[in-house]
């Protein structure tokens, strides 16, 4: 009997062996696919998920930044297009939505059409770190202070006297013309910064820069780690089959 068991035992502990380290060289490959597989045709993964400005602010955004028929408005990330749909509706200004993530994109189009603004609005799925802005006359945000802070260059480039708006974020690094801080008792109190190129930096971009690479560099090292640790015990593994 005993004799018997040994070689099951010995087959039992091999297969857990085997299934444990199939799961260790697979699991941070498995973890990067998944997130891979959240992106459609080739996007990258958004900066900041997708979470509307509630109209009735995306109403006063407009209003504080004063848009005109004139103007060109670019909101960067668009999310469902609210923005630009209502920059155009409300103002007959061109407007251009630009957002990373496919369904977000879709969504704009759809909403646009329905709106029937084809002739004011375009949308187009793209990066805003990779969008030119020296033709826009207004920016709309919202996004994150570091994302915000990270758009400094591109911001710069736009024409003087053009204006910038976020709704409840600010810039780390650049003096607002203005800050409306609103209470109601809808959203609690939240506060719209504005701003007007050229923009008044308060410190050297590249302390903020310094600032703005630890924060969005840490899930690229989380993911370096978890490969590491594999590697490692992959190699202690084998060390002890020796
Ligand atoms: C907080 S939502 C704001 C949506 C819209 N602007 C609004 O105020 O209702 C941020 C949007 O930015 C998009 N986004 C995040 N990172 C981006 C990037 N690098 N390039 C383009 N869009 C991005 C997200 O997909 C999301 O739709």
């Amino acid at each position: 009997m005993i004799v018997s068991e040994t070689p099951k035992r010995s087959n039992i502990r091999w297969l857990q062996a085997f299934v444990l380290l199939y799961a260790m060289a697979v699991l941070p490959f498995g973890v990067a696919s998944a997130q891979e597989q959240t992106k459609e045709s080739g996007a990258r993964e958004p900066d900041v998920e997708y979470v509307p400005t509630p109209q009735h602010v995306v109403n006063l955004m407009l209003e504080l930044v004063n848009v005109k028929k004139t103007d060109l408005l670019y909101d960067l990330g668009c999310g469902d297009g609210r923005i630009v749909i209502t920059a155009a509706k409300k103002y007959g200004c061109k407007a251009l939505g630009v957002d990373i993530d496919p369904a977000r994109v879709r969504e704009s189009l759809a909403n646009v059409k329905a709106a029937n603004l084809e002739n004011l609005v375009t949308i187009e799925q793209k990066d805003i770190f990779e969008l030119d802005l020296s033709e826009a006359d207004v920016v709309t945000l919202y996004l994150l202070p570091e994302l915000n802070v990270r758009l400094i260059p591109q911001l710069e480039m736009m024409k003087p006297g053009s204006r910038v708006v976020s709704y409840d974020f600010d810039m780390l690094g650049v003096e607002p013309d203005a800050v409306v801080t609103i209470s109601d008792r809808l959203d609690g109190e939240y506060k719209i910064y504005l701003w007007r190129v050229p923009l008044n930096k308060v410190a050297p971009l590249s302390t903020v820069s310094t600032y703005v690479s630890h924060s969005v560099r840490f899930g690229e090292a989380g993911r370096f780690l978890a490969i590491a640790a594999a590697a490692a015990v992959l190699a202690g593994f084998f060390w002890c089959l020796r």
